[in-house]
């Protein structure tokens, strides 16, 4: 459990994406995107940056955005938040999967299930995780109240997911939220 103090030596740059009509439109304010912002400030102990990007529920401008965070930007990881639900124009998922390698399901079951405890309708939830090159991509509902109750059941095992990714070492605040590496 314990971790090591390997400073990274550039910051690990960490991927934000609002997916919404109506933010994107600027009908309201996005209030999913600074309380992903506000959560990492948190839980985080190591250098890092944040890029944030504001989309409409459009598949191909997702997909554009997640290309562009991962290839060109280097996100070790990417947190999405919206578009995860069963109504017509929802595509995050899709974009999500149309883009990674790899898929992630087990962040999405636990995701959840851990919601469930709170709301009957996080069923509604299609959220999942996947692999583009060396990107974790995390997929969050919409719902501000549901980023900190699905990221404080996922986030231990990010770290080291990133460390298998060949990542920046991410440090957690202990006191906060413990990172599990399993000892080697
Ligand atoms: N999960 C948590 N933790 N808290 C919530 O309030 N809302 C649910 C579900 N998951 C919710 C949640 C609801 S009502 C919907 S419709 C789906 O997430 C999809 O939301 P999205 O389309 O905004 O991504």
């Amino acid at each position: 459990m314990s971790q090591q103090a390997v400073p990274p030596t550039q910051p690990a740059r960490i991927g934000i994406v609002t997916v919404s009509d109506r933010a994107s439109r600027g009908q309201y304010e996005d209030k999913g995107g600074p309380a992903i912002i506000e959560y990492l400030a948190e839980v985080l102990d190591s250098p890092y940056e944040t890029l944030y990007r504001l989309v409409p529920d459009e598949q191909p401008q997702i997909e554009r955005v997640l290309v562009e965070l991962a290839d060109e930007q280097g996100c070790c990881l990417i947190i999405t938040t919206g578009g995860t639900g069963p109504a017509a124009r929802d595509v995050t998922p899709e974009a999500t999967e149309a883009v990674c390698q790899k898929m992630m399901p087990g962040f999405g079951e636990l995701m959840r299930q851990v919601s469930l405890q709170k709301v009957p309708t996080a069923i509604l939830s299609r959220q999942t995780a996947g692999i583009r090159g060396r990107s974790l991509i995390v997929n969050l509902p919409g719902q501000p109240r549901a980023i900190r109750e699905c990221l404080d059941a996922v986030f231990p095992a990010i770290p080291y997911c990133i460390d298998l990714l060949e990542g920046p070492y991410l440090v957690t605040r202990p006191e906060r939220l413990a990172a599990y590496r399993p000892k080697k």
